[in-house]
Order: structure tokens, then C-alpha cells, then sequence
């Protein structure tokens, strides 16, 4: 096993609240044992390009609680390439890294992977992404800060759909996956949620409206997952408009306000366990493997079954939404 004097450590992918601690706690933990951490910049793009610069212990200083990535973040189109990697890979050994530690979403983790494939470095994966969409842990930094604004947003929505008995659509966002569609649902008291794995053969619009949506309420909110191919919250509420014109409809898209802000406070415990979780399976000789939580434990999981299994919503989050909002 080679020893490991100096690890790297990068954000990549979409910015995500809690990233900061992430870093600030795999930081930290380093140095501890005595080891120099590197921080690149701008993802793998910084790998390519060397930006890289040592991180210290008070370069992290005042950071847990800053949302964004202050290591700043990319979707690295080079690094996709065998010439980028290879570039990549000759800045690994010009800054003696041992080891490089990633944070990011599943993207990320593939490039890690492939990475990992092609030359002998070890890559420790972290998951770091607002969608929760890598299998393997319970959840990912930055899920549950998103969440939490969700439901702050459609709480405020939640005052004018009663207020003039409207129908809102909001979209939010999870790219393929419909967590953050079907907890913020939950959480925020939504009549319905659309999200891509409540796949059956009736469409999810019409068995919407055929609980009767009005039987008990003037108003509605549906929740609607970016994941919908066919248009999105707008797709939806044009139908409702055709469909129904004696109902006020609305859109409201969430976008990029999803990504920002303080993270929670579960999610800088999540990320200052899973950063500390990094150095302890260094130490252990650990190599390409994600860390995740599971039931509240620490579990590694092999990043290509982290980022090629579907992590499945649980299917009665969808039966309580449907109870629940009658
Ligand atoms: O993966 C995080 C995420 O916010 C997705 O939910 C969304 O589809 C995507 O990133 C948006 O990416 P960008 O900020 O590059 O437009």
C-alpha cells in the first residue's frame, strides 16, 4: 500500500450548500494526521490546467456555513477526453498527489472512475449534489439545504394560490430523479407531485385531477420534476388551461435559487462525517470507493455502482402524498 504524504481535494459538477464543510472537514482531517492537502480549483478543469494551490487549516476557516464551493466548480468537457486526462494526470504527479478526493454528483464520479481506470491513482469519492440521486447513501450534501428552500419557496407560493384560488405548477429540480419533487411535496402540504419514477400507464396530470382535485380545496399546488421531458411545469399547466379553462393557473420555476444559500445544519454534519470519513479510508488503504450513510452508518460503496445502479424512491413516499393531500 503506498504511503500518503498529500491528497487532493476538488468540487465538480454543480455547486451544492455544504460543499465548503466538505472540504473544510477532509481539510482539516488531513492535516491532523499530518498529511498536505491540496486544494484544485474550477473541478477537473484546474487538475488540467494546475490550479492547485496547498490548503491550510485556516484557508477553511469560516467557511461551514457559505454555501457555493469556495474551490469554485466546473462540468469539465476536456476532462472527458483521454488527452485531458492524460493532462490531468501529469499535473497529479508534477504536485505529488497520492490520492485525490472528489466531491460531486454523479457526472463527477464517472470522471473519477474513468480516471481511476487508466492510471494508477486512488480516487476517493464524495456525494455532492442537491438531486440525492447516487445509490448508496442515504443522501448526498446539499439535498436537504434544498429541500428546506423548496419548502420555503412554496410556502410563500402556498399564500397567493389561496388567496386567489389559483392552480400552481412548480417545477423543481433533481435532473432525472424526483426526490426533491417528492419530499418537497410532502413537506410543504402539495396536492400532487410529478416525478419520473411513478411511471404507470395512467398519466400522472390526469390522476391528479381524477381524485378530484376540487372536491375539498379551491387551491392547488403540484410539485412537478424538471425530469419531465415533455415540457415541464409549463407542459402542465398549458393542458390544465385547455382542459379546464374556468381555473386560474400558474407556473413558478425554482431554478438556480435551489442551489444557493447557507447549508443546513444536517448538511454540514453530513458533510464534515463524510469528509472525515475520506481520510479514515485513505488510512485504510481504501481506493475508488464512494462514501456514503447508510441507516446512519458510515459504508464505502464502489463509485461505478454509486453512479451505474438507480437509487429507488421509496414507493409509499407516493401512496402518503396521495392520502395526504385530500
Ligand atoms: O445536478 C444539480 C443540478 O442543479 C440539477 O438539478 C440540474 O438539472 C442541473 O444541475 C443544472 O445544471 P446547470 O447549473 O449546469 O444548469
Amino acid at each position: 500500500m503506498k504511503e500518503i504524504k498529500t491528497v487532493g481535494i476538488l468540487t465538480s459538477g454543480g455547486d451544492a450548500p455544504g460543499m465548503n464543510a466538505c472540504v473544510r472537514a477532509v481539510t482539516r482531517a488531513a492535516i491532523y494526521n499530518g498529511w498536505k492537502v491540496m486544494g484544485i480549483y474550477r473541478g477537473y478543469e484546474g487538475l488540467i490546467n494546475g490550479e492547485i494551490k496547498e490548503l491550510t487549516t485556516e484557508s477553511v476557516s469560516n467557511t461551514i456555513q457559505r454555501g457555493g464551493t469556495l474551490l469554485k466548480t466546473a462540468r469539465s468537457q476536456a476532462f472527458m477526453t483521454p488527452e485531458g486526462r492524460k493532462k490531468a494526470y501529469d499535473n497529479v504527479v508534477k504536485f505529488g498527489l497520492d490520492s485525490l478526493i472528489i466531491i460531486g454528483g454523479n457526472g463527477s464520479l464517472a470522471g473519477a472512475q474513468d480516471f481511476a481506470n487508466e492510471y494508477d491513482i486512488s480516487v476517493i469519492g464524495l456525494p455532492g449534489t442537491i438531486d440525492n440521486d447516487l445509490y448508496g447513501t442515504d443522501s448526498t450534501i446539499g439535498y436537504d439545504t434544498a429541500l428546506n428552500t423548496i419548502v420555503e419557496c412554496v410556502d410563500k407560493i402556498r399564500d397567493t394560490a389561496t388567496s386567489h384560488d389559483r392552480i400552481f405548477f412548480v417545477e423543481v429540480m433533481g435532473r432525472d430523479a424526483g426526490f426533491l419533487a417528492q419530499n418537497s411535496a410532502i413537506a410543504s402540504g402539495a396536492e400532487a407531485a410529478i416525478i419520473p419514477e411513478d411511471q404507470t400507464d395512467k398519466d400522472q396530470l390526469e390522476q391528479f385531477i381524477s381524485r378530484g382535485f376540487r372536491k375539498s380545496k379551491n387551491s392547488s399546488i403540484v410539485i412537478v420534476s424538471e425530469s419531465q421531458k415533455d415540457g415541464g411545469a409549463m407542459h402542465y399547466a398549458e393542458r390544465v388551461r385547455k382542459e379546464y379553462p374556468q381555473y386560474d393557473v400558474r407556473v413558478t420555476i425554482l431554478g438556480h435559487l435551489q442551489r444557493g444559500g447557507t447549508p443546513s445544519a444536517y448538511d454540514r454534519i453530513l458533510a464534515s462525517r463524510l469528509g472525515y470519513a475520506s481520510i479514515e479510508a485513505l488510512k485504510e488503504g481504501q481506493r475508488n470507493v464512494m462514501i456514503g450513510i447508510s441507516d446512519n452508518e458510515i459504508v464505502y460503496v464502489p463509485i461505478n455502482r454509486a453512479i451505474k445502479m438507480n437509487k429507488p424512491i421509496d414507493k409509499e413516499l407516493i401512496n402518503i402524498l396521495t392520502v395526504l393531500s385530500i
